[in-house]
């Protein structure tokens, strides 16, 4: 029986590990064929985000079918990454594990100002990041079955008037 659950250990470790090893080379793929097409956010597209309670992440599915949902647990982890911890996604879930992008749209009304971020995900279920969800998620006692790591990639004007859907990043 404890010969049994090590195998079993052994094979899901062995299996995250290979897992691990893949995306760690696709991203480097991606890095040396598309480059590092990551975008840093101002401090005034950082305010206005964090400023937008709760915020709505849209995704799609490989048909174009639009998703939207909100999202309360999540922070940035430096100025061009998001981490969103998800509890309950399901759409969304399946979305980002066949189409890993995802947009975001805040508005703050104090300042009349307006983003739209655009980004490509990685849907954690292990490793540091997860960890660190898994964290914020225990914390108020809630599943932390995934996090949504998203690399920002393109911020946009959304406010009304002149320059409403200008590219700024
Ligand atoms: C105010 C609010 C905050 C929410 N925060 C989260 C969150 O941080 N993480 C999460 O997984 N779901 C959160 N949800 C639930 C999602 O919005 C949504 O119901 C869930 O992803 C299922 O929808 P889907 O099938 O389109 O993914 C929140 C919902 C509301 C109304």
């Amino acid at each position: 029986m404890e010969n049994d659950q090590f195998l079993i250990f052994f094979i899901r470790f062995f299996i995250q590990t290979i897992r691990s090893i893949i995306k760690t080379f696709m991203n480097l793929l991606n890095y040396i064929f598309n480059g590092d097409n990551m975008v840093k956010l101002t401090n005034e597209v950082l305010e206005v985000i964090k400023k937008q309670k709760p915020l709505p992440i849209a995704t799609a599915d490989n048909t174009g079918k639009p998703n939207v949902v909100f999202v309360g647990m999540w922070k940035f982890i430096d100025d061009e990454t998001i981490l969103i911890v998800d509890n309950f996604f399901k759409k969304t879930a399946d979305n980002l594990k066949m189409n890993p992008k995802l947009a975001i749209v805040a508005y703050d009304s104090e300042s009349n100002k307006s983003y739209q971020i655009k980004g490509t995900v990685d849907y954690l279920e292990n490793g540091d990041q997860y960890q660190e969800a898994k964290t914020m998620a225990d914390s108020k006692k809630l599943p932390g079955k995934a996090a949504a790591v998203v690399h920002i990639e393109e911020v946009y004007d959304a406010v009304y008037g002149s320059h409403a859907g200008e590219r700024i990043a």
